[in-house]
């Protein structure tokens, strides 16, 4: 089994940049089976989900050529083959191939999505949308079989009963190509929506509204291909400059967006975490005492969710008593135990995280359970005296771009060991 191994208590310094959007480009790709020519995506991060996309696409027939940051996707050679099985179930975002094949097919079979354990993941607003559009779904084993009459998506007014990001997404990708316009109210407004959108009318889409609850998308005939450079990841974003809150002693954290970052350094501001804050970079201080801050996560412009584990080590280094609540996943709790585990004074109760400090973290043998969950355990391993052990590392592979490499630039003490 992989493992990371930190030896902590060692001050990051320099300047790290932030890779291309993880939530963006999981999407970005299905996307590019929309269109009739070569979409070239730039700023693509190396993460394992976008190697699981790419084996997908060309399990598809896809033709696929990765340059450092750059992916070439020729999509004429894409056949609708069913997908039951294999790469399909160890993502989440696989299923934007619902709404990518439905969208250029009007019918697709493929398994049902995996990822991250958060609790329950529904994807009933995805199907609700597909429905509204025509489709009519039926389960065939561990896979989803949607089909449409003449293969014919048609446009509708489609209300989210909770916002989501994915079923606003997959909603876009479906509708692009349908008959006739189609609306989404309630529809989630993160940066990685508007990101899609951009492609899409960059392919020849006709979308509008992204980045406000109110999308309306004018189906066209056909989609073109196009060049595109995905946005930051602000959430790869938000983990750096946490940690080198943490951690740091004058770390610079590059190719940020300031603006999709806003919430999440407003309640940096009030811990008092020092920094300053220019359009494309963050720039944090060495930190004196930080304060106990409460935290609830809520859908974008909101504290993301997926910034909520990242930044508990850093609350861990407060003074006084705080409490995260997440009321998008409120069983993304899976970080306290291992926390805990390394001295932290940090329980769960009634759905809520209650922590007390500041802390002095021992380094420890502790388990990475999901994605976020593990960049929380690299940044407590990096403040923990003594040797930190993460298994698990796979779940972080699948998020953060060349994690090992660009900590060890800042100086910190950080092994990915191979078993
Ligand atoms: C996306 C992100 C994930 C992030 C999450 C919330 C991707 C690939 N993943 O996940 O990193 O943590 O947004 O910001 O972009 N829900 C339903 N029915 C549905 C869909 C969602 O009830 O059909 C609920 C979910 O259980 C959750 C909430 O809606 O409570 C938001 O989920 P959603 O935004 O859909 O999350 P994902 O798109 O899966």
């Amino acid at each position: 089994m992989n493992k990371i191994v930190i030896n902590g208590g060692r001050p990051l310094q320099g300047e790290v940049a932030i890779s291309g959007a993880k939530n963006s480009v999981v999407a970005l790709i299905p996307a590019t089976i929309l269109a009739d020519d070569i979409v070239v995506l730039d700023g693509v991060p190396a993460i394992s989900d976008v190697d699981s996309l790419i084996e997908i696409m060309k399990d598809m027939g896809a033709s696929v050529e990765r340059a450092g940051e750059t992916l070439t996707i020729d999509p004429r050679g894409v056949k609708n083959v069913p997908m039951p099985y294999g790469k399909i179930n160890s993502l989440r975002a696989s299923y934007y191939f619902y709404g990518s094949l439905l969208g250029r097919y009007g019918e697709a079979t493929v398994g049902l999505p995996g990822g991250c354990d958060l609790g329950p993941r529904p994807i009933d607003l995805h199907l609700k949308a597909f429905k509204a559009m025509g489709a009519e779904m039926s389960y065939e084993g561990n896979s989803m079989r949607l089909a449409t009459k003449n293969r014919d998506l048609i446009g509708a007014s489609v209300y989210m009963d909770t916002v989501s990001v994915g079923a606003t997404i997959n909603t876009m990708l479906a509708a692009v190509k349908a008959k006739g316009r189609t609306v989404i109210e309630n529809a989630a407004r993160e940066p990685e929506i508007i990101d899609v959108a951009t492609l899409l009318n960059n392919m020849g889409a006709h979308i509008r509204g992204a980045g406000t609850d109110i999308i309306t998308i004018e189906g066209v005939e056909q989609l073109h291909g196009t060049r595109h450079q995905v946005i930051p990841d602000r959430i790869e974003a938000g983990t750096y400059i946490a940690l080198a809150a943490a951690v740091g002693e004058g770390v610079k954290i590059s190719n940020v967006l300031y603006e999709h970052l806003e919430g999440f350094l407003a309640k940096l501001e009030e811990m008092g975490v020092r920094m300053t804050v220019s359009e494309d970079s963050v720039y944090v201080e060495k930190q004196e005492e930080l304060q106990a801050i409460t935290i609830k996560t809520a859908p974008y412009p909101g504290f993301a969710t997926d910034l909520q584990q990242p930044i508990t080590p850093l609350l861990l280094k407060a003074q006084g008593r705080g409490r995260i609540m997440d009321t998008i996943y409120e069983k993304r709790v899976n970080h306290v135990p291992e926390l805990a585990n390394m001295g932290a004074a940090i329980e769960t109760q009634g759905g809520q995280i209650l922590y007390t400090g500041p802390n002095r973290l021992q380094g420890a043998a502790v388990k990475a359970t999901d994605l976020r969950a593990g960049a929380a355990l690299v940044i407590a391993g990096l403040m923990a005296e003594g040797k930190t052990e993460i298994t698990n590392v796979e779940f972080i592979l699948r998020g953060y771009s060349n994690i090992i490499e660009k900590l060890t630039q800042l100086g910190a003490d950080i092994q990915l060991v191979e078993a």
